[in-house]
């Protein structure tokens, strides 16, 4: 049974979509048995555009829209990545009009496990790279997982904003999914030497636990998402890369897998 980890956090460019895709792609490679599938929940599509390519909008009828409406079996929602073992379910411009839809509904918050149920099997580990707000998509994506992982960049209003996380995090698993536990905060985008940085941890640290692992900036993401390339094919030594990898072997003991193999 797959086990499902939602990458949320309700502020924009904080690197959720660039930690799914490099957390996507260190499990795909660094587990080779493991089969991954990667669902796009956020309208802009980023992640969609990168695996896939960005020109053309992909049919709403084989995107995540299908999956939220059931109209589809959900296996016939899978698009190959260049990975053999790696799939995404894409995001849909079309997507904005099912938030609505969502929200009128009795059952709106429980679609996306619902169809989750009928994918579980094929899989070993389902990310939800979550849009940019704390939207009836992202309830969805809270009801639906296993594990919560908090992508954030230190400032007065990231903290702000994990309050509202956890606080929605309470709700849902009080009324929703008792199951749902929140991995950690990840520290994006980080410059560790600035002693603001240093002095907000604390803080943070009161309202949600920090991952060891933190990701620093390069370059080199930028263009590897311009090139349509993964980290680790583009720069599989860069620090960027060796710290997703690091990420990876931090998160996989709450799989229940064994280590990266060459890695303590
Ligand atoms: N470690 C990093 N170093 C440099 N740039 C990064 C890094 N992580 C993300 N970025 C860039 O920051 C921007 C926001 O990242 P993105 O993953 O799209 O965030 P979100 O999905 O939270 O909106 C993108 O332009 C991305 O390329
Ligand atoms: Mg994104």
């Amino acid at each position: 049974m797959a086990t499902v980890l939602s990458i949320t956090n309700q502020k924009g460019g904080v690197a959720k979509t660039t930690t799914s895709l490099a957390l996507a792609h260190a499990f795909a490679r660094f587990f080779p048995e493991k089969k991954i599938l990667l669902i796009d929940l956020d309208s802009q599509r980023n992640a969609t555009s990168i695996l896939l390519g960005g020109a053309k909008d992909i049919p709403p009828e084989v995107s995540v829209h299908a999956l939220f409406q059931a109209s589809k079996p959900t296996s016939a929602l899978l698009h190959q990545t260049a990975v053999p073992n790696f799939f995404i379910i894409p995001s849909s411009l079309h997507l904005v009009e099912v938030e609505s839809q969502l929200s009128g509904a009795l059952d709106g918050f429980f679609k996306l496990k619902d169809a989750l149920e009928g994918l579980k099997n094929e899989f070993d580990l389902i990310l939800l790279d979550c849009p940019p707000s704390l939207s009836v998509i992202t309830i969805n994506a809270m009801v639906a997982a296993d594990f919560l992982l908090v992508p954030l960049q230190i400032s007065k209003f990231s903290i702000d904003g994990i309050q509202n996380i956890r606080d929605a995090v309470s709700t849902v698993n009080r009324r929703y999914n008792a199951n749902l536990k929140i991995l950690g905060g990840c520290l994006t985008l980080h410059d560790g030497r600035t002693t603001l940085a240093q002095a907000m941890i604390p803080e943070v640290e009161k309202i949600l636990p920090i991952l060891k692992t933190s990701i620093p900036r390069s370059v080199a993401v930028e263009e590897a998402h311009l090139l349509r390339q993964d980290i680790f094919e583009y720069a599989p030594h860069n620090k960027v890369a060796v710290a997703y990898q690091n990420l990876a072997q931090e998160l996989v003991p709450h799989f229940g897998w064994g280590a990266i193999e060459g890695m303590p």
